[in-house]
């Protein structure tokens, strides 16, 4: 950065952030991105509830903004912590829980959602209209429905511009209209063109309708949001805003997931070091040597995962050799299902959370499955290719932009870097794993996606970017 150079100032707003808390790859991305665009001159402060889990990491915390919300009262504190300069909203009432952060014990949403996420949409529009003594950003930068009722909140005039990402169009922040009037919304945007979705006030599309900008995380899943199969009933706020939309595809942070460096693997640089970390994997799960790919998953077990297609095909993977170790959570017939699988010598199941785990999975595997039925970007693939683990996909949104199909013309040219499947069914899952073993069993061409896959670019580069050139667009003139 030039001396001289203009900063842009941008709050990112949102409901996780590696790593302090995180159910998914919005928790990847939020805590990538500050570093990634601090050198293309964008000076990110991200925005974060004070979960308990949250609050117990952080230390020097300095309160500096007061109120109240939802019936107590609240604090914003800065903090630093892992690189990042946070802003943390701060309100017990809301975010002083047990457990999972958007779920209850019960396994359902917490009641109070909608206030919970408005409430930080509500600190997010003060502070981009002035709330901070010595900060006001330029651009606010939204993620997923949480972040989405931010242009409600703010005034029409002399406010930040806003930028909404879309990770997962799947979860719309739905509320009864009945809120409408506690989370301050206005009756007159309850409308088709406003946040009324099939007599429901949706979060999401309230962003969708607001935001200056809208982004998701791949080319392939922003033209998928404009069809009906992946929109989820938005499709046509998608094709309305499709002059504002843009596919930046997500990339991962190589301090973090890194081979030659990875505290949690036995370090390597070149394929031939991924054997330390095979063995040792068999070793922890009490797996036989076998002839067939060493097969892992690193997955939420939910519908959007295809992973019940998985284990209808595992069968067919195991009979030519191939094992299976599968991390995972989520869903409780998947659960049940995978522990069923578990049965067989040659898979190893573990159901649960567990990031140290899902390292050694990803640099001891030959190859990652990740059979998605929709996939906005997907990092798992990006991890497996940084870390020479064949991914195996289906021919979807950010796994069709981030893998190439080990076709003949691919394997040909040498750039093939793993294996995609396409329509996403039983069969052509089946077939997919037939190619997966047939390649594995050819050394020569095996070896030679390893050593493409692990020289594919999966950082941030190019996408940080494009996210500071966009920024840029919106800021309003000085
Ligand atoms: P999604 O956000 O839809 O879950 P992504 O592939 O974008 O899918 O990101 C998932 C992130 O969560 C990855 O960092 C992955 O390693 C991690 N992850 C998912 N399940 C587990 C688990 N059971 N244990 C550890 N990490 C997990
Ligand atoms: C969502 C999507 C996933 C994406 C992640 C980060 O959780 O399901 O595909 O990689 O967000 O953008």
């Amino acid at each position: 950065m030039g001396q001289n150079q203009i900063m842009t100032r941008v709050l990112s707003v949102t409901s996780e952030c590696a790593p302090l808390v995180k159910t998914g790859g919005l928790a990847d991305v939020a805590g990538a991105l500050p570093g990634a665009l601090a050198e293309h001159g964008v000076e990110m402060r991200t925005l974060l509830p004070g979960y308990r889990q949250v609050m117990a990491q952080l230390s020097g915390i300095k309160t500096v903004h007061k109120l109240s919300l939802f019936g107590g009262t609240a604090e914003v504190k800065s903090a630093n912590a892992a690189g990042l300069d946070l802003l943390i909203l701060d309100a017990p009432h809301l975010f002083d829980r047990p457990g999972n952060i958007y779920l209850g014990p019960d396994g359902k949403d917490w009641p109070d959602n909608p206030e919970r996420f408005a409430a930080l949409s509500q600190v997010a529009a003060k502070i981009g209209t002035g709330a901070l003594p010595d900060w006001t950003p330029d651009v606010i930068h939204a993620h997923d429905w949480q972040a989405a009722l931010i242009p409600e909140y703010l005034p029409k005039a002399g406010r930040p511009s806003v930028v909404l990402t879309i990770h997962n169009i799947a979860f719309h922040g739905l509320a009864d209209v009945e809120k409408m009037k506690v989370l301050g919304l206005e009756k007159a945007r309850f409308t088709r063109d406003g946040f009324e979705f099939w007599g429901k006030i949706s979060a999401l599309k309230a962003g969708l309708m607001g935001a200056d900008k809208l982004t998701t995380v791949s080319p392939t899943y922003a033209g998928e949001l404009m069809t009906e199969h992946f929109g989820m009933g938005l499709d046509g706020v998608m094709r309305h805003r499709r002059a504002d939309l843009s596919g930046i595809l997500n990339g991962i942070d190589e301090d973090v997931w890194n081979p030659a460096t990875d505290p949690l693997i036995a370090h390597y640089k070149t394929a031939a070091g991924k054997s330390k970390n095979k063995k040792a994997l068999r070793r922890e799960f009490g797996l036989p040597d076998a002839d067939g790919p060493l097969c892992v998953v690193v997955s939420r077990l939910t519908g959007q995962k295809g992973l019940d297609l998985l284990l209808d095909c595992l069968p067919n993977l195991l009979a030519q050799g191939g094992q299976l170790v599968l991390l995972g959570s989520g869903d409780p017939h998947l659960e049940d299902g995978f522990r069923r699988a578990a049965e067989d010598p040659n898979v190893a199941v573990t159901i649960g959370y567990d990031e140290a785990l899902s390292h050694r999975l990803i640099a001891g595997g030959d190859a990652i499955l990740i059979p998605s039925r929709f996939e906005p970007c997907g990092l798992t693939q990006l991890y497996g290719l940084q870390y020479g683990t064949i991914p195996l996909v289906a021919l979807t949104g950010g796994l069709a932009d981030t893998v190439i199909n080990a076709s003949p013309a691919a394997l040909a040219t040498g750039v093939a870097t793993g294996v995609q499947f396409h329509p996403i069914s039983h069969d052509s899952l089946n077939s997919a794993l037939d190619r997966l073993c047939s390649l594995y069993k050819d050394r020569k061409t095996w070896a030679q996606l390893q050593k493409n896959a692990l020289k594919q670019p999966v950082g941030w580069g190019p996408s940080a970017a494009a996210y500071a050139a966009l920024y840029k667009d919106v800021t309003p003139p000085a």
